[in-house]
């Protein structure tokens, strides 16, 4: 069907307009349209695009997630090096590297620019024409990895850039840097937690972690931010300042942190310093310093660089965030899957402006290699800013009335034995039905992200599980007005609203539900991933560790926790209850598409796919490949030189499809 001229125009205006609201929501954090509003037009977009998909471009806002999961990155050349900063702690070296800068340029004065120093990784997008067309991880400086994909699922980062005075450059390669705010970060690791996933140790590991996923499904579920703050080849723009060039970028649409300020001299310098000091846990993301940097490029490149360095920028380094006190005891606390995690109670001390009072130490192991001890003076660290850390002990301060820490034989919750499994760090408490494990899978199932039960607080829960009416999960379930209301503080209204909610959880989707299990390593990413894979939990249930594998996003670990859940008796009667209960989780998301529900078998040689990408493909669309032909195979694609499958499949009438077709199919 031709495209209408009429639908042409709207589907221009859409993305304009969306493009628009997307620069003032994420770059500008002004929303200029209401939720609804956005969504509606959005809808509209993308209804206008499936009816006629021939009019969908890469550059639609429509089209951040798209391609297929990697198996390897690509490297890619930065035509301009990437450099790295020089670094100085002091006042006086930051003198010294002034006084080089006017020495070598026979000046008595230069202009500089200060901007925070962001602790995240660099990376470099490219436009062509406003369009862009690669992004790729800083690597070596002169090698990087091709992160297009991941890349493009930011949101922040325009896919199209907007024109300046009517033009937009020919070519301009954007560098800056990719980051996770505190906040976010925290969040995704609560989210961990609770799927007893491994944490970020701080929020540049969790950025760098989250980019360099192979599947851009897995990035584009974590909070990734980016600013602008840097150029390679410019085509088609004139710029000269950094200052031009902050100010443009943003013009262009891209983000740029407002933090900056133009010094000119030292002392403005030295002072403006100052200033992000003290505001440093102010800003929602870590800054490990400041950059200084000459304004003019001209002088830039009179200056030049040494050793992968360049002589006209270093970077003024913060003080590390640490503090000492003492060590009060050492605790152990039981995890929802049964971890013994040992805690270090400290004597309440300030860490910039945080007060820390307590640390983990992750586990036994680690108690050992840092010699920590009990009634010991030690340092403290808040890495990453959020997770206070014990550095070390400061050995010169010890008494000799120091204890030394022993993982307790019994766990500290219910007196079970505690166990370490061969070839783990982790002690943990092996009793199913230990009050402490009870508690945290309660809380997890309950949370906002899983079952979402609101008013069914940490709190509460603790007063359910003391007075045993929940032993288990499915106990919420079987809760009636008249044991809630022997509870303190619980009166027939707020009781009522609780039972609400409780009914309305039950209606959660397939995601909230596999999620709100708390399978080991299965976080809400994962969950949403296997809740499109599968149309139920009994699906799930079935499913063997070599089909969990087959989906991106899966690895063998997961794989692994996901059947050994399931083959759990104690498990499956969980789920049985629940069905029982009438939690039936609802609009599961169909996977729709030609492929949906299909059998697919490939033979010969694949000239644009490999084997691997291909069946990666069949299945995001909800197919599965098999290795053999067989009455239950729907199709055949035959690549070049193919094997006996043509006979076999042309004698039990089953159709087939050459490579161009099957891209066709799947629209690729
Ligand atoms: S300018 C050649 N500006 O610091 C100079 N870098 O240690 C190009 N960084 O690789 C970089 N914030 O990842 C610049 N405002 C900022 C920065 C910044 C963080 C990082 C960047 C670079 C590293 C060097």
């Amino acid at each position: 069907m031709p495209v209408p001229p009429m639908v042409q125009a709207r589907v221009e205006e859409l993305r304009a307009l969306i493009r628009n609201y997307d620069y003032h929501y994420y770059v500008l954090d002004q929303p200029l349209v209401s939720d609804a509003e956005y969504d509606r037009l959005f809808r509209e977009l993308k209804d206008l695009e499936n009816q006629y998909p021939e009019l969908v471009t890469p550059d639609s806002p429509t089209q951040r997630l798209g391609g297929v999961p990697a198996t390897t990155f690509r490297p890619v050349p930065h035509a301009v090096p990437m450099l790295s900063l020089d670094n100085c702690f002091t006042s006086e070296e930051l003198v010294e590297w002034d006084a080089r800068v006017r020495r070598l340029l026979s000046v008595s004065s230069v202009e500089y620019v200060c901007e925070p120093k962001l602790d995240g990784l660099s990376v470099e997008l490219v436009y062509e024409q406003g369009f862009l067309t690669l992004g790729s991880t800083r690597g070596d400086g002169s090698t990087g990895e091709d992160v297009t994909a991941n890349l493009r699922t930011i949101k922040q980062v325009p896919l199209r850039l907007f024109p300046v005075n009517g033009v937009v450059p020919a070519l301009l390669e954007v560098r800056g840097e990719v980051y996770m705010e505190r906040a976010a970060f925290q969040g995704l690791n609560r989210e961990r937690e609770r799927a007893g996933q491994p944490l970020f140790a701080n929020p540049r590991n969790a950025a760098a972690g989250s980019l360099r996923q192979l599947d851009p499904r897995i990035t584009a579920g974590r909070p990734l931010k980016f600013f602008a703050y840097h150029v390679g080849r410019v085509e088609g723009l004139e710029l000269s300042t950094q200052v031009q060039l902050l100010t443009t970028l943003s013009q262009l649409g891209l983000p740029v942190n407002p933090v900056w300020r133009l010094c000119r001299t030292l002392a403005e310098v030295q002072e403006f310093y100052g200033e992000l000091l003290s505001r440093r846990n102010e800003f929602p993301y870590d800054t490990d310093g400041m950059v200084v940097k000459v304004n003019e490029f001209a002088w830039r490149a009179v200056l030049g660089e040494v050793a992968r360095a360049p002589r006209w920028a270093i970077a003024y380094k913060f003080p590390a965030q640490e503090a000492t006190t003492r060590v009060l005891d050492i605790v152990v606390q039981v995890g929802r899957t049964g971890v013994l995690t040992p805690v270090a109670v400290l004597e309440p001390v300030e860490v910039s402006g945080v007060t820390v009072s307590r640390a983990t130490l992750h586990n036994e192991d680690e108690v050992r290699r840092k010699d920590v001890r009990i009634g010991d003076w030690v340092l403290v660290r808040r890495a990453g800013e959020v997770i206070p850390e014990v550095v070390k002990p400061l050995l010169e301060r010890r008494s000799g009335a120091e204890r030394e820490f022993r993982m307790p034989q019994r766990c500290p919750e219910c007196g079970g034995p505690v166990v370490r499994p061969e070839g783990e760090v982790a002690h943990r408490c092996e009793n199913l039905s230990c009050p402490a494990r009870i508690r945290q899978s309660i809380r997890h199932f309950a949370s906002r992200r899983a079952a979402d039960i609101q008013g069914l607080g940490d709190k509460l829960i603790d007063q359910l599980v003391e007075n045993g009416l929940l032993r288990k999960v499915s106990d919420i379930y079987r809760l009636k007005k008249a044991d809630l209301l022997v509870l303190e503080r619980m009166g027939d209204k707020s009781a009522q609203n609780l039972l609400d909610q409780i009914e309305k959880s039950k209606g959660m989707s397939l995601e909230r539900l596999i999620f709100a299990l708390g399978i080991q390593h299965v976080g809400e990413t994962a969950a949403q991933l296997l809740a499109e894979r599968f149309s139920s939990l009994e699906a799930l249930a079935q499913a063997s560790p070599m089909d969990l594998q087959g989906i991106p996003g899966v690895g063998p670990k997961m794989a692994s926790t996901i059947a050994d859940f399931f083959a759990n008796p104690e498990n499956r009667r969980l789920m049985e209850e629940l069905r029982a209960l009438g939690v039936v989780p609802s609009g599961t998301r169909p996977r729709g598409g030609p492929l949906a529900g299909k059998t697919l078998v490939f033979t010969g040689t694949l000239r644009s796919l490999t084997r691997e990408e291909a069946r990666r493909l069949v299945e995001a669309q909800g197919g599965r490949v098999a290795s053999a032909v067989s009455r239950k195979v729907d199709l055949l694609v035959v690549g070049s030189d193919p094997g006996s499958k043509v006979e076999e499949a042309r004698r039990l009438g089953i159709p087939t499809l050459d490579e161009a077709e099957f891209r066709r199919l799947l629209g690729y």
